[in-house]
């Protein structure tokens, strides 16, 4: 640890002093009133006899001004202060030089000449600037999170999601929903993720599970005839992390009851315009967009679509069937994708793309450079002029065009293809930073099959009802039966999702046993919601959006972390507790645990 210097400064309680502005409030407005300021030193300039401080609270700043002639001891106390310094200061708004006017600021046309000071207590050199642009690594950040909370942009954006929780609230609340709180100590709920499971003291061996969302509390509020429910909840997920996941994050969770589709859309769609409107001041257009899954998969090769720019995906499987090029020859699918004007990619450019393509998967990535007079690639050779001449007409090529391929399973060339039209975009700048493009993802399959289980799971979650009419397809074929489920996304980004639920339990139970779980099993697990089933169960459906991704969006920000108080790291750490931590042997013996 470096020493630094202690200041000797003398430190004050208030004193009966109280605060009359935030320090974004004060303009010539208040020109000749006696005001009374408390906030952080963020930069002082001393300026021949006089000392300049801009004074800091979440709000913003207001320049402060000691002068010899309105108070010399003052003056002389100012002289110690250093940034992040708290102090409280007593004085007169006046209007600042013509020269010193800063049209940026709220209060840029005025200052406050102090005439009383009280130093509130001191400040360490803060281990970075409380700036907005700074080079700092993330993990200094989140170890001091309390200062880099301070920063403009990190205040901005808690205050921005405080702001969207109230707007979040009031549209619920004015359509008839009821807050209700479920609990956090719980079974397990499948969403697909893993646990994150506490030991019980009092039953040693059992465990809590802490909840992935409150779905099955609130079917069962569904149940109870608590028609119309929301929770702004913590939901708990250990799963791999990325820039739009994290460990704990937040859902705005909504059931309804005696509704279709139809409903549950409109309400979604009435609570983004509102939010948007009331934070963004954005008037969004409603009706969103709706994409079937299986379009969505056709044209974008994902299920969460960027449909900001056009760049669609197509099918050559049937152009290159049979051609010379065994790779496209055995595909069960292959497809293209055309970036207009892309021929300019160096070597480097499109080895870095193939690196990219084969996190998804991918074994590699075909390409061909339209040049005016040959088709200039590794495997156009492999090409007759039937096939090209299909490949050109399908992806409307022109001279300067690159085209990329990918052939074999769809789920990988579907993958590797979307995630590189998504990352071309970014390259080429073919998205406008200020669209906001909603869509609904329609019509998803009920059913996906886990290779590694040899099963079928859901895709969604087992409570999702499939379509009537496919119901009888369960049995025979269920790769065929859709859900009544809806996801919403926003610029590529799966901000919300939700389904029709299944509320008999004949169906319920049908649809355990196509996922393979047995009736003892079904029993132990989920006896409690097949047997409020039995009692009076009304239709119901819902959806949860994903607040901090939602925030993310709204903030513009790259990543969630940089829109909840203290995340956790890529590592589910968090630096400033230094969570998860050993615990004591005398705990581990009270819950009946012994570490291997
Ligand atoms: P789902 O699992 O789709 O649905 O979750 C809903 C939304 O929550 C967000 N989300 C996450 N955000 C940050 N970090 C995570 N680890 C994370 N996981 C999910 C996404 C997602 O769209 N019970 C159902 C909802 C329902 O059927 O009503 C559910 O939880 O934005």
């Amino acid at each position: 640890m470096e020493m630094e210097i202690q200041r000797t400064v003398q430190l004050a309680n208030l004193e009966g002093w109280k605060r009359t502005h935030s320090c974004a409030e004060l303009t010539l407005n208040h020109q000749g009133q006696e005001v009374c300021l408390m906030g952080w030193v963020q930069f002082r300039r001393d300026h021949g006899g006089l000392i300049f401080i801009d004074l800091r609270d979440r709000e913003g700043l207001t320049q402060i001004v000691f002068a010899p002639e309105v108070n010399a001891k003052a003056l002389e106390s100012a002289h110690n202060l250093r940034s992040e310094d708290v102090i409280a200061v007593k004085g007169t708004v006046r209007p600042r030089p013509k020269d010193m006017i800063n049209p940026k600021l709220v209060t840029g046309e005025v200052e406050v000449a102090v005439t009383e000071l009280k130093i509130l207590n001191v400040s360490k050199t803060p281990p970075f600037l409380i700036e907005d642009r700074i080079e700092v690594s993330e993990n200094l950040r989140l170890k001091y999170r309390y200062l880099d909370l301070r920063r403009p942009f990190m205040t901005k954006n808690i205050i921005l999601r405080s702001k969207a929780a109230h707007s979040i609230r009031s549209y619920l609340n004015s359509q008839g929903f009821l807050e209700i709180e479920t609990p956090v100590l719980t079974r397990s709920t499948p969403e697909g993720a893993r646990d994150f499971l506490v030991p019980s003291r009092l039953n040693h061996g059992e465990f809590y599970a802490l909840p992935q969302s409150p779905q099955l509390f609130k079917q069962l509020l569904m149940c109870a005839g608590f028609d119309r429910y929301y929770q702004i909840v913590k939901c708990f997920r250990d799963e791999d992390l990325r820039a739009d996941r994290q460990p704990e994050f937040t859902q705005i969770d909504i059931e309804m009851s005696f509704v279709e589709e139809e409903d549950v859309l409109n309400l979604a769609e009435g609570l983004m315009a509102k939010l948007f409107n009331d934070v963004l001041g954005i008037k969004l257009k409603t009706p969103f967009p709706r994409l079937s899954y299986a379009q969505a998969i056709e044209d974008y090769g994902l299920d969460k679509p960027d449909i900001r720019f056009d760049l669609k995906l197509k099918d050559i499987t049937s152009i290159v069937k049979n051609s010379n090029f065994r790779l496209f020859q055995q595909a069960s699918l292959v497809k293209a994708l055309n970036l207009p004007g892309g021929a300019t990619l160096s070597r480097k450019e499109i080895d870095d793309l193939t690196e990219f393509v084969k996190i998804y998967g991918a074994g590699g990535l075909a390409w061909i450079k339209i040049k005016e007079t040959e088709w200039q690639s590794p495997i156009a050779k492999f090409l007759s002029e039937e096939e090209k001449a299909g490949i050109a007409k399908t992806l409307d090529l022109k001279p300067g065009d690159i085209v990329f391929f990918q052939a074999g399973k769809p789920e990988i060339v579907n993958t590797a293809l979307g995630y590189l039209r998504v990352k071309l975009a970014e390259m080429f700048n073919l998205i406008s930073q200020d669209t906001l493009a909603f869509t609904w993802v329609v019509d998803f399959p009920l059913l996906e099959w886990d290779e590694e289980e040899k099963r079928w799971v859901a895709r969604h979650h087992p409570f999702t009802a499939p379509k009537p009419e496919h119901l009888n397809l369960l049995d025979t074929n269920p790769e065929q039966v859709l859900a009544r489920a809806y996801d919403l996304v926003l610029n590529g980004n799966e901000i919300g999702g939700g389904s029709i639920r299944i509320h008999t339990k004949n169906v319920q139970e049908k649809m355990f046993s196509v996922l393979g779980i047995n009736q003892e099993e079904a029993e132990e697990k989920f006896g409690f919601l097949l047997e409020a089933l039995l009692y009076g169960a009304p239709p119901h459906g819902g959806i949860a959006f994903g607040l901090d991704r939602i925030i993310m969006l709204m903030a513009k920000s790259a990543s969630i972390r940089d829109v909840i108080a203290f995340p956790k790291t890529q590592k589910a750490t968090c630096l400033l507790t230094q969570a998860p931590a050993p615990v004591s042997t005398k705990q581990l013996r009270e819950l009946g645990l012994k570490l291997k």
